[in-house]
């Protein structure tokens, strides 16, 4: 085996190296301080992301599920109402609205983008249906512009899950606005290996209304505006000192991480156009791509085979996701209803995701290309 060997899908402990310098000094100051909880930086790193997506509130919390429940749980939804959201994706949207009482309704995508198929949106709406959350999944937006305009004809509330997919940007109404800054709120996780990751767990919301942060403000603080006065059964979720200590740092190299991962895709992209098996990740019209997956869909009975061979060559590959959520026994257990996504089932069958790092080097590059060719 070459010696790039071992390859990892995220780069992050090269990453760390290139910033180490800078991170290890933000970190240090944070120690050196002591005010672990609630520090200057948590406040200064939701200043800092304000700006970077042009909102006008960031409330930091614990992790990417409890920015989802709290989003649920600030909009004040009721036990039985339902929230419509996408049957591909990772659990945490999903969980969040069962955890709550609410019920989940699934939607099915696009088999092009991965992404909420917002023709199917309208029929899945009864008069219990109080909010859309379409994810913007593996780093395009799904079409906001669809989204935002079923909510206004039937008076729905929206909630981005921008996990994946912080720092694109989408073509709403003419204008460019970052992903997650569209509906009333969106929801993003620091999981490491996201676009903007920590070095743990952290996650956020954003909107641009006074009222609904002031409410998920309250929320994340055990229901209290005010120290020690409860007004509403709420969470405790905040962002760690040190972890806003750290996103302040790898905030600043954002942009440039984004633009590591799309000249990646594309020559991913290039290199791996004429395999008839094959279909390439498509970006949709009105969003950037910023890469948090580069997902392949391979013929299905192709896919694990391929999976297991670039294994033997060392090179790591994930499937997200192998069973899609309206299939998942959490779901199919709490309600009888039957929910008909067969575009959801046959990319659970198809997809694999190639390492996707800002810290790829050409031989790397190269020897995965090739790797995955060779096995046609
Ligand atoms: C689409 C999506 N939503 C929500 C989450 C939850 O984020 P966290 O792991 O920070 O709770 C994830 C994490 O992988 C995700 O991919």
């Amino acid at each position: 085996m070459p010696n790039i060997l071992p390859i990892d899908m995220t780069g992050l402990g090269l990453q760390y190296s290139r910033l180490k310098n800078e991170i290890d000094q933000a970190v240090t100051d944070v120690m050196q301080r002591a005010q672990y909880i609630n520090g200057p930086e948590v406040c200064v790193f939701a200043e800092n992301l304000q700006k970077y997506l042009g909102v006008k509130h960031v409330i930091p919390c614990a992790n990417g599920t409890d920015a989802l429940q709290m989003a649920l749980m600030a909009l004040e939804l009721k036990s039985g109402d339902e929230v419509i959201t996408s049957a591909f994706s990772f659990i945490a949207s999903a969980e969040a609205i069962l955890l709550l009482g609410l019920t989940p309704v699934f939607a099915d995508v696009e088999r092009d983008t991965f992404n909420i198929d917002c023709t199917k949106i309208e029929s899945l709406i009864t008069p219990r249906t109080k909010a859309l959350l379409p994810v913007h999944l593996f780093g395009q937006g799904a079409d906001m512009n669809a989204v935002q305009a079923i909510a206004e004809r039937h008076g729905l509330y929206v909630i981005e899950d921008v996990a994946q997919s912080l720092g694109s940007v989408f073509n709403i109404g003419g204008g460019m606005k970052k992903l997650g800054t569209i509906g009333d709120i969106g929801c993003t996780s620091f999981f490491p290996s996201k676009n903007l990751g920590c070095f743990g767990d952290g996650g956020a919301c954003y909107t641009n209304s006074d009222a609904i942060a002031e409410r998920l403000k309250m929320v994340g603080k055990h229901g209290a505006k005010v120290k020690y006065h409860h007004e509403i059964a709420g969470i405790n979720s905040r962002l760690d000192t040190l972890q806003a200590a750290i996103l302040n740092i790898k905030l600043k190299h954002l942009d440039e991480f984004i633009t590591a991962r799309i000249n990646l895709a594309n020559q991913y992209n290039k290199a791996l156009k004429n395999i008839a098996d094959v279909e390439l990740p498509k970006t949709a019209g009105g969003t950037t791509h910023t890469y948090n997956q580069y997902t392949l869909k391979v013929k299905a009975n192709m896919r694990d085979e391929l999976q297991a061979f670039l294994k033997e060559k060392g090179i790591p590959t994930q499937v997200y996701y192998p069973m899609p959520l309206h299939q998942q026994k959490v779901f199919t257990d709490a309600a009888d209803v039957k929910f008909h996504c067969p575009v959801s089932e046959q990319l659970c069958r198809e997809a694999l995701s190639l390492p996707v790092s800002t810290e790829l080097k050409q031989p790397t590059i190269d020897y995965i290309i090739n790797g995955v060719k060779s096995f046609w």
